[in-house]
């Protein structure tokens, strides 16, 4: 099946074999992403991004992604700049970008807001994030990260540790490493564990999961520490997360039980994870995770926008 003209929500709109195709593609998108080839494959396609809540990695990956392959975009950055701000409807909105552009890129606070924009809109809507709901193309480029340091995605042992109630990156994650067959250790601060929904669901998906809270025994196994920040901004009560708040940190000191081939990943921005420490030693996977994102932003914009893989 093509990706041409579809959107993406959720990773697990995306088949086993769908996301291979992304990776490969995206794997040939490095020189286009470095800038050491020149690239026409969006040949003048417009992406529209609408952005409402901050982004730094997402937003300008794929401005970069779009640009360097010969497309254009126009963008929403600040939401208090756009008319929602006067009572417009998400729906309202993505209707009438969709009339704009060739594709709508989606990053809203409301868990679901990329199905409803999916919806309202006629052409593409890619989900860069909905609230504390899934961040698929993160996890794309996550998997291109995996790959790439491991030479497979079969047989891993991942650790997610952190906010894994409201981090948007591990539940995505989550899903495509159970398709994979990953071993999955779940590593978060009291009251931070996976939504009970996406916990049931992985489970009917046969994943191979464990818990364990004590970070120095998980470190000691594992081929990927996929780190995240406690997400603040989800907290209702903000007393609620002074009581988390600091309680890991990543560190040389830590480190140095783990296998040498392990890698440290992170969505970021980091807050306070991962010791700067760790950026000189050969488990920080973290920033080259963030420049994959332009390949993997690259191949899916190719694939959804024109059906070729680049
Ligand atoms: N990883 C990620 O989504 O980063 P931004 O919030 O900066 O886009």
């Amino acid at each position: 099946m093509t990706l041409k003209g579809r959107d993406l929500i959720s990773i697990r709109d995306l088949s086993r074999e769908e996301i291979e195709e992304v990776l490969r593609s995206a794997k040939r998108m490095i020189p286009y992403a470095e800038g050491t080839k020149l690239g026409d494959q969006l040949g003048g396609k417009l992406v529209t991004l609408a952005f409402f809540e901050p982004s730094t990695r997402t937003r300008l990956s794929f401005e970069t992604a779009i640009q360097r392959l010969g497309g254009r975009c126009v963008t929403i950055a600040d939401p208090s700049a756009s008319s929602m701000r006067k009572g417009e409807t998400l729906h309202d909105t993505i209707r009438m970008l969709s009339s704009y552009g060739d594709a709508i890129v989606l990053r809203h606070p409301n868990e679901g807001s990329g199905r409803l924009a999916a919806q309202a809109s006629d052409k593409p809507v890619i989900n860069a994030g909905d609230g504390a709901g899934q961040h698929p193309t993160q996890t794309l480029l996550d998997l291109a990260t995996m790959q790439e340091a491991f030479g497979t995605l079969s047989g891993l042992k991942v650790v997610l540790l952190g906010d894994l109630k409201y981090g948007r990156t591990v539940h995505s994650l989550a899903y495509a490493l159970a398709v994979f067959g990953a071993e999955l250790v779940l590593s978060a601060p009291p009251g931070l564990g996976l939504p009970e929904e996406v916990r049931s669901q992985l489970d009917q998906m046969g994943a191979k999961i464990s818990e364990e809270d004590q970070i120095h025994r998980v470190v000691r196994d594992a081929d990927i520490l996929y780190v995240t920040r406690i997400q603040k901004e989800r907290f209702v009560d903000l007393a609620e997360y002074e009581k988390v708040a600091g309680s890991y940190r990543i560190d040389s000191a830590l480190l140095k039980s783990a296998k040498q081939r392990l890698i440290v990943m992170h969505p970021l921005p980091r807050t306070g994870e991962i010791a700067p420490e760790v950026d000189a030693t050969a488990h920080a996977a973290y920033f080259r995770q963030a420049f994959l994102g332009v390949p993997v932003r690259m191949a899916l914009l190719s694939l959804i926008l024109t059906g070729k893989a680049g």
